[in-house]
């Protein structure tokens, strides 16, 4: 530490200010154990090496070197406690952390009021020390105490780990961001940005901005629009993502291309989904999968070891079909197993209805036949009916693998024994099952296991890489495929000749050179190969029901660009709030974003959105109908 002060400064120190005694201590540092269960700040890697303007140091770089150092900090009253006339404790708060301070009476200090305190680093008495705060070891005593500002009192606790009403942190959040969550969160925020940004620089990537305003891009959400005054009655679209733009990059030989992205997207919001959000995307030229698959997992990485401190080698990658087939999700949780397992075989030819069907499957919950109760058992029921499925199938397994349940009376001997056995099963476990067609079988059960599993509890990273991904989704009302991804993705080069109009149901095997990033049970990303020959987008274009002219009303510059010597190309995107998210434990993107909009779209902040002027409205060429009824 370098010590900044003036001579002006250390005058204002202020001798008469009484020192406390062992017991003023102890009760002054009990009130600390609410704050802070953790202990240590950590300032997220961000360097503080910077001006310091009106402190010396700040608050919770100070220890035990410091002491007799006069320092001056600058921060917020988090909390004071008096101690009769001539003493006052206050814990002096900025963004690195909070330190006690030992006060005379002069000053009228509430929460939250602005101050700047000059005093010196006193070491405290052994026993006396608070372990529940960084800066534990000391405090600063002889304080003089300039108040900057004062502040009405804050509509909630800041330094409380009490739940607080999410509307109320929105509203105020500019106090919300006080709090360490949010501190913590946002300095971690600009870590994963920065480390990202590094690793794609060090892969020769050139970071290029595309535009806000443009036509739309299709990622099968809806878009925002943007009326235009210049030319009432059109409107630009808000980018779904830059996907268009950063192919027009490799046509345009730029190579290697990256960008923090905001991307804007007109859907339900949810944990995992706000309408603004930050994409990394990427795109290369002269690449494939491997390739792609490569140097985003170098990114994630390079963002995984700069929060989390360790650098996830090998992510492991299982196909689309296998997620589909063993965890029932196109995003699979793999920290726990409880793997979906097949039994249709078992029950070829069985007397029992309900197993009369496609398929059947099962899962297996350890030590469920206890643990589940009749009660659960009813609601796990109902949850499946509410998932399509006609109802759930489930056997308590007893001593010697005796099953019990519902349905034993109408299954053979050789299902009764193989059941247990094929599961994998033990006494004590509950088994489920769900038969139907396997798309549904899959599914619900797939859903039921992420209702019972029990991921563990030590914030353990469980990357995997889904790849060969289908081409489409479902084939809709109108026979026509729904692309799984988006219209440019390349199709598995064996799989081309299903490619054709009205294909049907053949073009659901159609496999793609698409691929996710999962972590957790979030999808975190996707990319694909894309087509970068004309033929192929054409057909694609076809397949998915366009006719020429709207494939060319709506990609026509796309087509021709391509027209001009498009390189092959390959590309990703993935979540910067998710990511960041996930590596700090959060369950919501919210927690990661400094101003979020709630659950139903709105900013309790600003009131986002707001009606407009009939001045701005009749610029714009608009008129507003009344709601609908
Ligand atoms: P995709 O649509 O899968 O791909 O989006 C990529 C990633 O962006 C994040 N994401 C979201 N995050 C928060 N809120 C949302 N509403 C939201 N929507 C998406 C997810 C998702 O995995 N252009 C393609 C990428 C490509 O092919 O290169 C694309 O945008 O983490």
């Amino acid at each position: 530490h370098t010590d900044r002060r003036t001579q002006e400064e250390t005058d204002m120190s202020d001798e008469e200010t009484p020192v406390p005694t062992e017991a003023e201590y102890a009760e002054g540092a009990d009130e600390y154990g609410e704050y802070d269960d953790d202990g240590e700040y950590d300032d997220g890697g961000v360097d503080m090496a910077g001006a310091r303007g009106m402190r010396s140091d700040y608050c919770g770089e100070l220890t035990r070197d410091d002491v007799d150092r006069v320092v001056t900090l600058c921060g917020w009253v988090d909390n004071r406690r008096e101690h009769g006339e001539k003493l006052a404790f206050i814990d002096l708060r900025d963004h690195t952390g909070i330190i006690q301070c030992v006060v005379d009476e002069k000053h009228d200090l509430r929460r939250e009021y602005v101050v700047r305190v000059t005093g010196t680093v006193v070491g405290r008495p052994e026993g006396m020390e608070n372990p529940f705060l960084a800066t534990g070891a000391i405090d600063v005593q002889n304080c003089t105490v300039e108040v900057l500002n004062k502040a009405e009192t804050p509509p909630f606790m800041l330094n409380s780990r009490q739940d607080i009403d999410e509307t109320l942190r929105l509203k105020h959040r500019y106090l919300d961001m006080r709090r360490e969550r949010m501190q913590r969160n946002l300095r971690y925020r600009s870590v994963v940005q920065s480390a990202v940004r590094g690793a794609m620089e060090d892969q020769g990537f050139t970071e290029i901005e595309t535009p806000l305003l443009i036509a739309s891009t299709p990622e099968g959400a809806r878009d925002f629009v943007v009326p235009s005054r210049q030319q009432p009655g059109t409107f630009y679209a808000l980018p779904q993502s830059p996907q268009i733009f950063k192919q027009l990059c490799m046509v345009g030989g730029m190579d290697r291309y990256y960008q923090i992205a905001k991307c804007l997207r007109d859907e339900d919001l949810r944990a995992d989904r706000q309408f603004e959000f930050a994409q990394l995307d990427a795109e290369a030229s002269f690449v494939g999968q491997d390739e792609v698959i490569e140097f985003i997992s170098y990114a994630i990485a390079a963002a995984t070891d700069a929060v989390r401190g360790v650098w996830p080698e090998d992510i492991p990658q299982m196909t689309y079909a296998d997620a589909m087939e063993y965890y029932g999700s196109d995003k699979p949780d793999i920290r726990f197993g409880m793997t979906l397992v097949e039994l249709t075989p078992l029950f070829e030819g069985t007397e029992a209805n309900v197993f009369k069907t496609e398929c059947v499957k099962g899962i297996v919950a350890k030590g469920g036949a206890e643990e589940i109760g009749r009660n659960r058992i009813d609601e796990l029921t109902e949850m499946c009916k509410k998932w399509g499925a006609k109802g759930l199938a489930w056997f308590r397994v007893g001593e010697g693998l005796a099953l019990d349940g519902g349905l034993t009376k109408f299954m053979s001997a050789d299902e009764l024994s193989g059941l247990p056995q094929m599961l994998e099963a033990e006494e004590g476990d509950l088994i489920l099952l769900q038969s139907g067609d396997r798309r549904s079988v899959n599914d619900v059960l797939g859903r039921l296991r992420l209702e019972l599993g029990q991921p563990p509890v030590d914030e353990g990273l469980a990357f995997v890489w889904v790849v060969d991904f289908p081409m489409f989704e479902t084939i809709n009302d109108n026979g026509d495929p729904v692309a799984m991804h988006h219209p440019f993705t390349m199709p598995h080069p064996d799989d081309v000749d299903y490619l054709v109009r009205k294909g049907g149901e053949s073009m659901l095997k159609i496999r793609s050179q698409a691929y996710d990033l999962v972590l957790n049970g979030w999808e975190l990303g996707s990319g694909s190969v894309r087509i970068h020959d004309p033929e192929i987008q054409a057909r694609v274009f076809a397949a998915l029901g366009f006719t020429d002219e709207e494939a060319r009303e709506k990609f026509g510059f796309l087509l021709d660009a391509f027209s001009y010597g498009a390189p092959p190309h390959a590309g990703f995107a993935f979540g910067i709030d998710r990511l960041t998210a996930l590596l700090l434990g959060e369950t919501n993107i919210r927690e990661v974003i400094a101003f979020p909009k709630t659950q139903s779209g709105s900013d309790p902040l600003t009131n986002a959105p707001t009606p407009i002027s009939d001045q701005h409205l009749d610029d714009l060429g608009l008129r507003v109908l009344p709601p609908a009824e």
